[in-house]
């Protein structure tokens, strides 16, 4: 499928009655996507953004440049879900960054939603929409991988959903919190 920006994948609504759609990114996402990163990492969730990370309109605006480029050219996709017309998730499949032959095959994947969005279905949504469209738009993935914090069971049980199965742990990879957590290792093959 060509990249098309903004353009709607699904609509659906929330447990909670919202009418929210998931989409791909646009230019004019730029102010929405710097607030929505710079309010979670300051939530210090189970996420690699921590507090002392910030995003500038400016370092955001080469990051969306970036990610509308792998996009269009297949290499990425990235999707967010807009609730009355606000970006409150986001998720993206992305080719392994090396791009080279040994490993064109696996992809990583990421999801965020905003605290007040959380536990209303959009997770699952964004999960399942995410991977649907990946499968078609970044061409050849046979591997989705992605790694979690081991005390993070709300994602550990939505990735368990999504088919995505624990290969392994790195004892202490992470550090939140003052405090080194074990990393979990999933993994969903692509028939
Ligand atoms: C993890 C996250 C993406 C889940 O998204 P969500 O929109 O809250 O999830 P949903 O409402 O779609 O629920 C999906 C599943 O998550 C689990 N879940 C959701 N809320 C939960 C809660 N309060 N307690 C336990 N499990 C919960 C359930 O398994 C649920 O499936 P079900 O509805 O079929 O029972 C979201 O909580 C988030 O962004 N958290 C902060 C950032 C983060 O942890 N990102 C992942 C990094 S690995």
């Amino acid at each position: 499928m060509k990249f098309v920006e903004g353009l709607v994948h699904k609509e659906f609504t929330t447990k909670t009655g919202l009418s929210c759609a998931i989409r791909w990114p646009k230019k004019e996402d730029l102010r929405q996507l710097t607030d929505f990163i710079n309010e979670i990492a300051k939530e210090d969730t189970f996420v690699a953004y921590g507090p002392s990370d910030h995003e500038t309109l400016e370092s955001e605006a080469k990051w969306l440049d970036a990610t509308l480029a792998s996009c269009n050219n297949g290499s990425e996709s990235y999707v967010v879900a807009e609730i009355d017309d606000k970006v409150v998730g986001a998720a993206e499949i992305r080719r392994d960054v090396s791009g080279k032959s040994r490993t064109h095959h696996v992809a990583s994947f990421g999801i965020t939603i905003l605290a007040s969005a959380r536990g209303i279905g959009l997770g699952n949504q964004l999960t399942k929409t995410c991977i649907d469209h990946a499968t078609d738009h970044v061409g050849g993935i046979r591997i989705i991988k992605l790694t979690a914090f081991s005390e993070n069971t709300t994602a550990i049980d939505l990735y368990k959903k999504h088919n995505f199965v624990e290969v392994g742990r790195i004892k202490n990879a992470l550090f939140r919190q003052n405090k080194y957590s074990d990393q979990v290792i999933m993994v969903k093959e692509i028939e």
